[in-house]
């Protein structure tokens, strides 16, 4: 078999004799839906592909039940029908029932993309080689559980790292959707039940009847796996495709012009999932520009919308550029400036989608403090799975412990728990909407990432934003397991470089919560720990010969710390109780600041530098005990990307600590920084 990245997790390499040789498994596959396009005609030949590469035994599919042992697979509806049975547990939206009793299984959906869930996870089990009986339902933490790809029409991807686009070349969609498809089935294999198809820097030429039917034909080849297309629009699209004088959202032309629009796609997409908005931020035309609000911009949609069911993402990520000589100034401070004042006047069918951070996808950040100040209003969390500042895929970096850090805060709305990830499933607030979106900017590339190993956070991210509470290492072994075999040194070796590897990343580029040392003006990649100030950007580090850091107290900064809620602002808005990891988010100290760890705030960025370097360079080492227990083609392909990570991360080590010693002129105690 061809050891490229196509299939992903989902390869159904075979078992060993060993492990299965006494198994018993189903004669029978009984999907109960023989229309093509259904997930639950999916789901039996994905039971049957499976069965076929784990066990080498071919299964047939039937849509009648059978005396014979069967995986019988299906929606609620279905199998009672199929069945007469209506002993199933309670299930709710895209949930499933996994039964399992030797060879003969039950797999039953809320829904038909429920019983593909469902069906995913039995083969999930067969293919780590766990053969228990289950019986266990399932059901998804919220209901949007989206990705993003930010691809332009012409094919190139805003911050993708893997190829050109899958969906677009030259300003249309592109012929052959093979890979669409092959992509949907990665994504419903962990849960994910839509997908925005363009880049949030929308361009309005999507709208042409010709690209509108391209998106015909992409939700066709999405929808076997239960994943409904929604798209990135453009504010201005009025004005500059439709040719009217303005793109006012009160103006009557504009409205009917989104009207129309949302009607000609709704005929090529009758299940199109909904509008992602970026509206007034990064040069991005919107409503403020004729002294609408945010609200107004983002219910223009969601009116066009609703008699389709649709619904709208509008993201929170607005922000203005700030003059760094201003003590006051925050582009932290910008979303709940924004939107605060508009809570509860968004439509219901209006998702507020929120960044993490307040700032840009950093190595570490606080909780967003929006997620604590629109109770009334939809929100949902967005991830980035492609790894911007982060590595750019060239560096192994796995996410989740990073995004558990943010999901797990608990902000402490009125002095109630307030997990972020119970304020966005919707739970904590009782709203009707909310979840997930994960940009992820997979391209053509046979790996779809650029990297094996980054496949790991797209397989994370589908399976956090179904159960956030599940965890993360364990996330991980079950997709080691499923990518490279059972192997228990694969499995500990992987797993060891993985969870060191946000630590690592952190360590040798940004620290105690500086945001990033990385290059933000031109590539996002590498040290340039001088691009952050003396620009308009607002990614500040404030450093000079002094110090460094944020102040973003109420008391003599920002005020920024003063926008969560009182118990948290409280630790914040202190020098004395900020935890260190975020110290230089909150506060402007001295280099010789003393951290809680003992050390001094100039001696903890030499010496994480040197100790991140230090880890990552023990990646290849570890990779290369490997050798011979994976396949040859991903063994290279891997070792080259983690030596070229070992040698980066000495390159940053010595960048960052340099020009802290120029800064400062603060020796290193253990003398390894200035002497070179
Ligand atoms: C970052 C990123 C941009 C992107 C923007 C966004 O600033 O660098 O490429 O357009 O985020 O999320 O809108």
């Amino acid at each position: 078999a061809a050891e490229d990245g196509l299939s992903g997790w989902l390869r159904y390499a075979p078992l060993s004799c060993g492990r299965s040789s006494h198994l018993s498994l189903p004669q029978t596959i009984v999907a109960l839906n023989t229309t093509i396009s259904s997930p639950v005609y999916t789901a039996g030949q994905e039971l049957q592909k499976g069965l076929q590469g784990i066990f080498a035994k071919q299964v047939k599919i039937s849509d009648q039940t059978t005396k014979s042992s069967s995986v019988v697979v299906g929606s609620l509806a279905q199998y009672i029908k199929a069945t007469g049975n209506s002993d199933v547990p309670s299930l709710e939206e895209d949930g499933y029932w996994l039964s399992v009793k030797g060879d003969s299984v039950q797999i039953v959906g809320q829904n038909e993309r429920g019983a593909l869930y469902g069906a995913f996870e039995y083969l999930s089990m067969l293919a780590q080689g766990n053969f228990a009986d289950v019986a266990k339902v399932s059901n998804p933490s919220a209901p949007i559980r989206w990705t993003n790809e930010w691809d332009n029409m012409d094919g190139s991807i805003e911050r993708g790292f893997a190829g050109p686009s899958i969906f677009f070349a030259n300003g249309v969609v592109v012929d052959d959707l093979t890979r669409v498809a092959e992509y949907a089935r990665l994504l419903a294999s962990i849960g994910i039940n839509g997908i925005i198809i363009n880049n949030v820097n929308a361009n309005a030429t999507t709208l042409s009847t010709q690209n509108i039917r391209g998106l015909g034909r992409v939700a066709d080849a999405m929808r076997p796996y239960g994943v409904q297309i929604g798209i990135s629009l453009n504010f201005a699209s009025p004005q500059s495709f439709g040719g009217l004088s303005t793109f006012d959202p009160l103006d009557a032309s504009v409205i009917k012009f989104w009207t129309d629009i949302t009607n000609q796609i709704y005929q090529q997409v009758p299940d199109f999932a909904g509008y992602l908005v970026k509206a007034n931020s990064e040069g991005q035309p919107g409503p403020i520009t004729y002294n609408r609000t945010l609200a107004d911009g983002a219910n223009l949609f969601a009116k066009a919308i609703k008699p389709h069911g649709g619904i709208v993402m509008f993201r929170a990520f607005v922000y203005d550029q700030l003059n760094e000589s201003d003590w006051h100034a925050d582009r932290a401070d910008a979303a709940v400036n924004y939107f605060k004042p508009l809570d509860g006047e968004f439509d219901d069918n209006v998702v507020v989608q929120i960044k993490y951070g307040p700032i840009d996808f950093q190595v570490r950040e606080p909780a967003s403090p929006l997620f604590a100040n629109i109770p009334k209003t939809n929100t949902a969390i967005e991830l980035q799975v492609t790894q911007e500042y982060l590595g750019q895929q060239c560096h192994l970096v796995y996410l989740p412990p990073l995004w558990k850090t943010v999901l797990d805060f608990d902000l402490k709305v009125d002095g109630q728990p307030s997990l972020v990830r119970d304020i966005v499933s919707g739970e904590r607030f009782k709203r009707p909407l909310g979840g997930y979106a994960g940009v992820v900017n997979v391209g053509t590339n046979s790996t779809w990432l650029g990297s094996h190993l980054a496949m790991s956070n797209l397989y994370a991210y589908g399976r956090l934003a179904w159960d956030p509470t599940s965890d993360a290492q364990a996330i991980l072994q079950d997709w080691i397991r499923l990518t490279f075999g059972l192997n228990r040194i694969v499995v500990d070796t992987i797993t060891k470089m993985s969870m060191d590897s946000w630590p690592a990343y952190e360590n040798y580029s940004g620290n105690l919560g500086i945001q990033t040392l990385t290059d933000i003006l031109y590539t996002h990649f590498g040290p340039n720990p001088a691009s952050q100030d003396d620009n308009g950007w607002g990614q500040w580090t404030r450093a000079d010969h002094n110090g460094l850091g944020m102040d973003r107290t109420v008391s003599n900064g920002t005020g920024f710390a003063g926008q969560y809620p009182a118990e948290v602002a409280a630790v914040y808005e202190s020098l004395e109780i900020t935890p260190d990891n975020l110290l230089l988010w909150f506060h402007h100290v001295p280099y010789t600041y003393t951290l809680h760890e003992g050390k001094t705030v100039i001696q903890h960025f030499y010496d994480a530098h040197y100790s991140g370097a230090e880890t990552a360079q023990t990646f290849p080492t570890l990779w290369e005990g490997l050798k011979g227990k994976i396949d040859d083609q991903r063994y290279e392909e891997v070792l080259f990307r983690l030596k070229y990570q070992a040698g980066h991360s000495i390159v940053w080590r010595d960048a960052i600590s340099e020009f802290y010693f120029n800064k400062s002129s603060i020796p290193d105690q253990a003398n390894r920084v200035g002497n070179h």
